[in-house]
């Protein structure tokens, strides 16, 4: 497909021409950039070329060799395709025809440490390589996506310009910033994800407490959800779910939620997050719960079958409507502030294990605009590391804090009220008892210490004396 300029290369080059590569490949040329696309699907480079505008320099190459061949030195090649194999198998492709000194770019969902072994090696030959974070769906990544990248620094400062002028802007601030080395961008994606998932689960307990336990309707919940969203609950995921209520099947011409199948399914990165804040010993209930719940929902069969068995309360409340409403506002808010609270802790950790050198007041700040869990909150949290970039959980800052413990009861309500009338709502439920064994000076674990002691002398430590102890317990 000969439709380039032969005199002027590229800015930079894309392979993975799917919805979200012609996306951003139309994205950077409207900021004035030339992107060379490449995809082994003929029709995907076509629909790029029909979907181009005159203004747009955006050119696709037939082939491999071709594609290389439209880049300015030295090289910048970015990738969107599905993470894991596709990813060697391109990387494997382009180290045969570039040289030492360009960069590659992974902008994919890939796991971190995959991004670890892929970094050492192409490093280790000379080139450069990022490990890019892009959120924001299909349309984030046409009118601009939050991207967080890290990796080969040098690589990040070639195309910094494009990344920025790319990138969504909050108060002239472009939500892109180089994180740090090795697959620190990918980790906070990574968590970016374990975060949209904690709040999706919330989110839907709010519908399920409102659907079940005050019987609302669809056009009544997207009243209530869009007021919710005008407040301090503002944010991407509160916007959509209010949009979601209002939208009619076309084959039923009844509300498309009702007729969604209760099964969640889900690409892996929430599981991501959970499997490595276990492996660091980071508490993220909110996260946990969430990866859980969907596996839960997928054994819709099995809950048929048990939903006939076993008897329980019936889902409904008592009370005034309007002042159940205003509590499960508050209580919702009160565990987001949670929700981000485990994932901020979890990147404070990882930063240290991995050696990222994270700053957390600009990972809240690139969260602000473009990504999918965009909040009016992320500016508090991002206040809160500014004042103290040190903090070692969010809700220490004062304002943050104040703001759980003034919602505090609400939450409990909620929680209490939910339990009683026999509504699944565990995410509402361990962003309360997170907040409550935070706050917990002392916790029953020295009864699982003795309790280890005694069946296998794994000895304990005391209040009022340094060392380690053993008992023998009991007759024993
Ligand atoms: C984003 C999204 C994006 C994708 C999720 C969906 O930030 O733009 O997080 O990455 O939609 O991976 O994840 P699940 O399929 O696991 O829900």
């Amino acid at each position: 497909m000969a439709n380039h300029d032969n005199h002027k290369k590229c800015d930079i080059g894309l392979i993975g021409l799917g919805v979200m590569g012609r996306n951003f490949a139309q994205n950077m040329a409207d900021h004035g950039f030339s992107v060379a696309g490449y995809d082994r699907d003929k029709e995907k480079n076509q629909a790029l070329m029909t979907e181009r505008t005159e203004q747009q320099d955006l050119r696709v190459a037939d082939d491999f060799k071709e594609f290389i061949g439209l880049l300015s030195r030295p090289r910048s090649v970015m990738m969107l395709v599905p993470a894991g194999d596709p990813v060697d198998a391109v990387i494997d492709e382009l180290l045969l025809y570039l040289e030492p000194g360009d960069l590659i770019i992974d902008s994919g969902n890939s796991r971190f440490t995959d991004t670890n072994r892929r970094i050492g090696s192409i490093e280790s030959k000379g080139f450069q390589y990022l490990g890019m974070g892009m959120s924001g769906g299909e349309s984030g990544a046409r009118r601009g996506p939050s991207l967080m990248p890290g990796g080969t620094r040098k690589g990040y400062e070639r195309i910094a310009k494009i990344l920025e002028a790319a990138a969504a802007n909050v108060d002239n601030d472009p939500c892109v910033a180089y994180l740090g080395p090795g697959s620190s961008g990918h980790y906070v994606k990574m968590v970016h994800n374990g975060i949209e998932y904690a709040v999706m689960q919330l989110i839907s307990e709010a519908y399920d407490l409102m659907k079940q336990g005050l019987q609302m309707e669809p056009e009544e919940l997207h009243g209530v959800f869009d007021r919710m969203n005008q407040g301090e609950l503002n944010s991407y995921l509160m916007e959509i779910t209010s949009d979601i209520f209002l939208q009619k099947d076309e084959k039923t011409e009844t509300p498309l939620i009702d007729v969604i199948l209760d099964e969640a399914r889900q690409k892996g990165t929430g599981e991501w997050t959970a499997w490595d804040a276990l492996d660091l010993q980071v508490p993220t209930f909110n996260i946990d719960i969430a990866v859980m719940m969907r596996d839960m929902s997928a054994y819709k069969t099995l809950r048929e079958k048990a939903g006939h068995a076993l008897a329980g309360p019936k889902p409904l409340f008592e009370g005034e409507k309007d002042a159940i409403l205003q509590r499960i506002e508050s209580a919702l808010y009160a565990a987001v502030i949670i929700a981000y609270t485990q994932g901020m802790a979890l990147l404070g950790q990882a930063s240290k294990r991995y050696e990222y050198g994270l700053d957390m007041e600009t990972v809240a700040r690139i969260w602000r605009g473009g990504c999918i869990i965009r909040a009016a909150l992320l500016e508090k949290i991002r206040s809160a590391y500014q004042s103290n970039p040190d903090l070692e959980n969010m809700l220490l800052d004062d304002q943050l804090g104040r703001a759980v413990v003034e919602r505090e009861k609400d939450l409990r309500y909620i929680v209490c009220t939910g339990s009683a009338a026999g509504l699944p709502i565990p995410g509402l439920m361990v962003a309360l008892s997170y907040f409550d064994a935070l706050r917990s000076r002392r916790l029953p674990a020295n009864l699982i210490m003795a309790q280890r002691d005694y069946f296998g002398a794994h000895t304990y430590a005391r209040v009022d004396a340094a060392g380690t102890f053993h008992t023998r317990w009991g007759k024993q």
